[in-house]
């Protein structure tokens, strides 16, 4: 058995930002599923937001959270992220994060950060590295990682469950003493135990066949707490993201809205504008409203896609601020100077997840989750663009405040070795894939951007049919990642649905067309479901 002090899982800005956090104060490990760059965090463009101009203030980027979030965010949770914002953005500054910046209007030479703009913001306030922010946060983060000697870095191990003394049998609190996890390389299952453990596993993208994120992004943080009994919120505000570039070559590649931001504009593919019959802020109107716009003129004309147009711009803008998209763009054969983009909405971020408060606490002593994975309450039931970070690198700066506090010893505990199925079986490659395509192509069929009871009912049963079926493989054969991921995007695929057929309203991002109204009875109500022991 493994033990430290702390135990990160995932190697995104939360977990990193927590890791470099908790490092002076004892042993950390940071358990990541594959090469430790690899996450969402790592794709992300726009940028952060955080009040930094004169012209800007906090009250403003409150207003904007809550607007955008339709009724559900927790107010007192929004001021304190947005307020603490600043400090975080400057020590990352301090780490070495360039972020554009700009020559200061009406200075001599004098820089200031450039601020972007996207979707349901008033005001410029987003903190952009060009078009490949979440790249630099990563480069940043690990460099000041390999400078800690008290982190150990496990890169290509996989969480599989969180040990809970409930589930050793012990009766008290249900704490959380540690987490199983596979070793890819090797094939064994290690045991690694500490008193604080941190769920920064990221998103729940892959759910869906079309998505913006990477290949992690399998919900794994969500259905570990799941299991281990903690509550999980609010999974019906899956946010879609309304440009997603379009084309066969191109598996999965985001076209920021800060495209928007600088001017760009949707169309038809005749070249019609459409958005100004939808939202006063046209283009720009918040993701939940572009979102199904698109969907809808789509579905109107049977094309499948609209286009995004920035080509009015002048050229070496376009490449001065947009290098990664302009390039990506033109390996497929766009050249976005010149022409307008192919673009559809795809699955991009996780509004709900496992309940926390804004110190990362989950109801489990022991157990923390910070990002994506968690459900705080500050996106409600639809995220402000480029609010996730800022939400990482301050409740992660929090958690781990208050984890510093935390007493107890695991060897209190007798933890037992990981038993599995010890067959392999030819077929389960196959019957992997399989599910996976099956599970994917059903989400996003029934449970995309619009909704009807009977499609989320269809989606149900056919969820409970898979999930039987992989539970079967589960206790069977050997666990490999593949079959780890499959069993946990049928949890999360079940959650979404299960928490969207208990909201009989549309608010935000869940919209059905069997009840298309908001419900008053249902606003500031969360929809939690918790395993029953
Ligand atoms: P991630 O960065 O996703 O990290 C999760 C980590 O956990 C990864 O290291 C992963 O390998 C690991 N992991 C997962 N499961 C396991 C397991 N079972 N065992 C071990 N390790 C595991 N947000 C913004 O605010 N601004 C933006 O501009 C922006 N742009 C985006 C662009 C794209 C293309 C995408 C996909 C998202 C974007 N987002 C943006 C959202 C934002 O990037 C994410 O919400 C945020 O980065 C999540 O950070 P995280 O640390 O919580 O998770
Ligand atoms: C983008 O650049 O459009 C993504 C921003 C976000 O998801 O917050």
């Amino acid at each position: 058995m493994r033990q430290f002090d702390y135990l990160v899982l995932g190697s995104g800005i939360a977990g990193l930002s927590f890791a470099l956090k908790v490092a002076p104060r004892g042993r950390v490990a940071v358990i990541t599923k594959k090469n430790k760059a690899e996450s969402n965090t790592n794709y992300a463009q726009g940028g952060i937001a955080s009040v930094t101009s004169k012209e800007d203030s906090f009250e403003m980027h409150v207003r904007d959270t809550l607007q955008a979030g339709a009724g559900l965010c927790r107010e007192e949770v929004v001021r304190t992220i947005v307020q603490e914002g600043p400090p975080r953005i400057q020590e990352l500054i301090e780490i070495g994060m360039k972020f554009s910046e700009r020559e200061a209007a009406g200075a001599n030479g004098e820089r200031e950060l450039d601020l972007g703009k996207e979707g349901g913001h008033s005001k410029r306030r987003i903190l952009h590295a060009k078009d490949v922010t979440g790249r630099e946060i990563e480069r940043a983060l690990l460099a000041a990682i390999a400078a800690q000697p008290n982190v150990e870095m496990f890169e290509n191990h996989f969480a599989i469950d969180l040990i809970t003394s409930q589930k050793l049998g012990y009766v008290g609190e249900n704490r959380c003493l540690g987490v199983y996890v596979l070793d890819k390389r090797s094939g064994q299952v290690e045991t690694f135990a500490a008193p604080v453990t941190l769920l920064a596993t990221g998103g729940c993208g892959k759910v869906y066949l079309y998505t913006t994120n990477p290949d992690i992004a399998t919900g794994d943080g969500v259905a570990m707490a799941y299991r281990a009994g903690a509550s999980i919120a609010d999974m019906e505000f899956i946010q879609f993201h309304p440009t997603c570039l379009y084309h066969a070559r191109a598996k999965s590649f985001l076209i920021s809205e800060a495209v928007r931001g600088e001017g760009g504009v949707l169309k038809t593919i005749d070249g019609r504008e459409f958005m100004d019959g939808y939202h006063p802020l046209k283009s720009l109107a918040p993701r939940d409203v572009v979102a199904r716009a698109i969907d809808s003129e789509m579905k109107k004309s049977g094309a499948d896609f609209v286009v995004l147009d920035i080509s009015h711009r002048p050229a070496e803008f376009i490449l001065q601020r947009f290098p990664n998209i302009h390039k990506t763009c033109l390996q497929y054969g766009i050249d976005i100077t010149r022409e307008p983009i192919p673009v559809v909405p795809a699955a991009h971020y996780q509004c709900g997840g496992v309940v926390t408060n804004v110190d990362g606490e989950t109801e489990i002593p022991g157990l923390y989750a910070v990002g994506e994975v968690a459900c705080t309450g500050l996106h409600g039931a639809n995220r402000l663009a480029s609010n996730s970070l800022l939400e990482a690198i301050v409740c992660a700066h929090r958690a781990a405040g208050k984890a510093a506090s935390a007493r107890f010893a695991p060897a209190d505990y007798t933890i037992p070795q990981w038993q599995s199925g010890q067959a392999t079986n030819p077929d389960e490659m196959v019957v992997v894939s399989h599910n996976w395509d099956e599970i994917r192509r059903c989400m996003w069929d029934y449970v995309g951007i619009v909704r009807t009871n009977k499609r989320l009912e269809r989606a149900q049963k056919r969820i409970a049919n898979l999930q039987e079926e992989i539970q079967q493989y589960y206790w069977d054969f050997i666990v490999t990642s593949d079959l780890l991921e499959l069993r946990n995007i049928a949890t999360v695929a079940e959650l979404i649905v299960r928490s969207a057929l208990e909201r009989p309203e549309s608010r935000g991002l869940n919209y059905n067309l069997d009840y298309p109204r908001s419900n008053p009875d249902w606003a500031q109500r969360d929809t939690v479901l918790r395993k029953q022991p």
